[in-house]
């Protein structure tokens, strides 16, 4: 089978990546999908970066097994701790996501950015080196959120305690001066209504789904592995969880129906 047919390989560590999923469907609707839910050991975000990487290496070689013909890393916190490892060690081009903090800088007027992200990513020297290179004339302030990623595996975006927890994160960062937010995680746009919420839309959000998954199709086009169109593509789903509750919300972030299929030994 010629190597343009081949799917595209997609993770996260858990439920997350499906909002960068849903944007790859829609602009590459031909393509066929294979999304990797890495459940059973998320949250990244509270683990050593040794930990993610091992993680991160073990879900690219199953998908590498599924012969995926480019790899998208739907996840900050693998980005910036697993993703020169991938580049290094796989035979396929890799595509990490990072948080939008350059346009972020372009755009604030208060001269104030907030990054909100996990405790891992915050703690980051790859995030630390996109803020010197890309938004020194500003103040950026990283914030990292441990907890918002479990209400989102849970399908929770808008209970009072995932409010709560917004509002902890959030009123400093508007009272700092910040007028642009940046989610530094892809579980984060799941919960954009309830940020513009509980900040009352005073700050402008951006997420990115969009500028990562035009660097996704540069990259299959760079690479002569983009697919014709003219097809509509199928999407597959991995899960390291098969729990009733895990299901419910792999549904309600996809907006459809799904089937996860386990994530075999030794990949679990
Ligand atoms: N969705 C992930 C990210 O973009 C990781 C969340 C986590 O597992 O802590 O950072």
């Amino acid at each position: 089978m010629p190597k343009t047919l081949h799917p595209i390989g997609i993770f996260d560590s858990g439920l997350g990546g499906i909002s960068v999923l849903r944007e790859i469907q829609r602009l590459l609707p031909a393509e066929d999908l294979i999304y990797v839910a890495d459940s059973a050991h998320a949250p990244y975000g509270s683990k050593s970066p040794e930990y993610i990487r091992e993680r991160s290496k073990r879900v690219a070689d199953f998908l590498l097994e599924q012969q995926v013909k480019v790899l998208m890393v739907a996840c900050n916190t693998a980005t910036v701790h697993a993703v020169d490892h991938l580049r290094e060690t796989l035979p396929i081009p890799v595509v990490g996501i990072e948080p939008a903090v350059k346009p972020a800088a372009r755009m604030t007027a208060t001269g104030v950015v907030g990054v909100l992200a996990t405790q891992q990513t915050v703690n980051s020297p790859r995030l630390h080196r996109l803020i010197r290179e890309y938004a020194s004339e500003v103040q950026v302030i990283a914030q990292a959120c441990p907890g918002l990623v479990e209400h989102v595996e849970a399908g929770d975006f808008s209970s009072e305690a995932v409010r709560q927890l917004l509002k902890h994160y959030t009123l400093p960062l508007l009272e700092a001066g910040v007028d642009t937010l940046v989610l530094g995680c892809t579980h984060y746009p799941f919960l954009s209504e309830a940020i513009h919420d509980v900040t009352h839309g005073r700050m402008t959000v951006l997420e990115t789904s969009t500028p990562v998954t035009h660097q996704l199709m540069r990259v299959l086009a760079l690479h002569g592995l983009g697919r014709a169109e003219g097809r509509q593509g199928e999407v597959q789903f991995f899960s390291g969880r098969q729990d009733e509750q895990h299901l419910i919300s792999m549904q309600m972030l996809w907006q459809r129906a799904v089937t996860p299929q386990p994530l075999p030994e030794p990949y679990r």
